[in-house]
């Protein structure tokens, strides 16, 4: 059967990105990483997707003037390389339902968080401030509202006490990845 083209969307360093590359690797796998973009220009996840020779692409939200002429671009580019999944690993922009409805099904986060709880930015720190004694990460299909979507699958790790937000960060990346 071929392997489901897959996108991969990030914002910055990637490693999450490199987790999904380093996945297909085995020959057995139904998907292959054919395509990663990025919203910013120079960030490293760029040139270490292309080091591993995956196709790269750069989609500056700067040179739009609306996010739908930005999203316009993203799906053009997206529907070049004939992709079929869409990964958002460490993509900071917020998608409209415009590209959204054109993923239904297709589209998946991860969040370092365990969702419900702690949506949105400064997720550590907040878990460590609400005193909350597990904390973790989620992967699910992305829906217009932010960090909604029906759940794929969640790993949680422990929350110590006197953890730092960068602590529990490292401890959190390791079960997303
Ligand atoms: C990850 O912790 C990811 O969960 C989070 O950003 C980090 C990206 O790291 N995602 C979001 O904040 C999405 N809104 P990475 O670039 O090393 O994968």
């Amino acid at each position: 059967m071929p392997r489901k083209r897959v996108a991969i969307l990030i914002s910055g360093r990637g490693s999450n990105m490199s987790a999904l590359i380093d996945a297909p690797k085995e020959r057995s796998y139904p998907a292959a990483v054919v395509l990663v973009v990025s919203n910013r220009p120079d960030e490293a996840g760029i040139e270490t997707a292309q080091n591993d020779g995956i196709e790269t692409a750069v989609v500056d939200h700067k040179k739009f003037k609306d996010r739908e002429s930005f999203e316009q671009e993203l799906q053009k580019v997206l529907e070049a390389h004939r992709i079929e999944i869409v990964c958002l690993a460490g993509f900071m922009r917020l998608l409209t339902p415009w590209i959204i409805s054109r993923w239904d099904g297709r589209m998946i986060n991860i969040h370092h968080a365990l969702l419900p709880a702690f949506k949105g930015l400064d997720t550590h720190e907040r878990a460590i401030a609400a005193g909350v004694k597990e904390h973790g990460a989620t992967v699910h299909h992305v829906v217009p509202e932010m960090d909604s979507g029906p759940i794929i699958i969640q790993a949680s790790v422990p929350v110590m006490k006197d953890d730092t937000p960068d602590a529990l960060a490292k401890r959190v990346l390791a079960v997303e990845h």
